[in-house]
């Protein structure tokens, strides 16, 4: 484990795929493009991330960062290339069918059921893992009824474990937005991931807020959850992450440790325009 991983885990483990072997790939993106219309919005991408890893992604405003999340997640179709996890090619698969093979995902805007409480918000993630299932099958069933009161459990557990214990209730909506972002990040756990994408979760959150969530999916990871992150925050960045892919343009820029990649002069100047790195708080878009 990296060094620069100093932020100390204290919170309970819930999810992974078991321990980590060095140089065990949990996902590969290989050679993947996207076009929309004229516009080359990833290009030529290649990615390797291994089990159990704190990954970032990061880059400018527009570099095609969430494309290359829809792109793993299979909510866009890549033009060329593919998208493997665990030895298996999910390239031509829906999202429905990758998070069955492991992957689930937050949105860079909140997605929440309108009207719905946070613990239900949490408890619709596992229906994504039971593969189409709902509980309108299954009514009326002895097992139903106790499948449906462990996953209950198990979204109570995972809320509480965010520090959302005291809200269950409460519709999620209504909620502050950093509040809001856990409860996504709970769903999305819900679905058992291999892989968890996460499309800027700490936005709009200070150090209080996201440190306690950084913690919390650094310790998943020690059982083998992979995490892959976009982020703005530089500091949740090189105080978390092991490894970032550096994006400008649709094109891999640099990828390794990031406080060698993030101090290049060029991915300085592609990132931050001036050269000047801003700390602690959302720079661009
Ligand atoms: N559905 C779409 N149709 C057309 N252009 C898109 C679409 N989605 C993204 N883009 C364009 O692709 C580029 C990359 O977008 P995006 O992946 O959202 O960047 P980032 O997340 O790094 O800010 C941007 O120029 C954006 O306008
Ligand atoms: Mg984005």
């Amino acid at each position: 484990m990296s060094a620069d991983r100093n932020i100390s885990a204290t919170s309970g483990v819930v999810a992974g795929t078991g321990a980590r072997d060095a140089g065990d790939a949990a996902m590969q993106v290989r050679s993947v493009s996207k076009h929309y219309g004229g516009l080359e919005v990833l290009s030529d991408v290649d990615v390797t991330i291994d089990r159990g890893a704190f990954y970032g992604i990061v880059g400018p405003n527009g570099a095609g960062k969430t494309t290359l999340l829809n792109v793993i997640s299979g909510v866009v179709k890549c033009d060329r290339g593919e998208v493997w996890v665990d030895d298996v090619d999910l390239t031509r698969l829906g999202p429905d069918r990758r998070v069955l093979h492991g992957v689930a995902r937050t949105f860079q805007t909140v997605r929440l059921v309108p009207g719905r409480t946070v613990l239900d918000q949490v408890v619709f993630g596992a229906y994504d893992r039971m593969g189409g299932h709902t509980w309108r099958h299954l009514t009326g069933q002895r097992a139903a009824i106790r499948q449906m009161a462990e996953i209950r459990g198990d979204a109570e557990h995972l809320l509480e474990q965010l520090g959302m214990g005291g809200k269950l209730d409460a519709v999620a909506e209504m909620l502050p937005y950093g509040d809001q972002r856990r409860v996504e990040v709970a769903r999305a756990l819900m679905a058992r991931p291999k892989v968890l994408l996460l499309d800027e979760p700490a936005a709009g959150m200070g150090p209080k807020e996201w440190m306690p969530l950084v913690e919390y999916l650094l310790d998943l990871t020690r059982n083998g959850l992979t995490v892959v992150l976009i982020e703005h925050n530089m500091k949740l960045v090189e105080s978390a992450c092991e490894r970032v892919v550096v994006l400008d343009f649709g094109k891999v820029l640099a990828e390794g440790p990031p406080r060698e990649c993030l101090r290049t002069k060029e991915v300085r100047e592609a990132y931050f325009g001036t050269g000047k790195v801003s700390y602690g708080r959302r720079v661009v878009g």
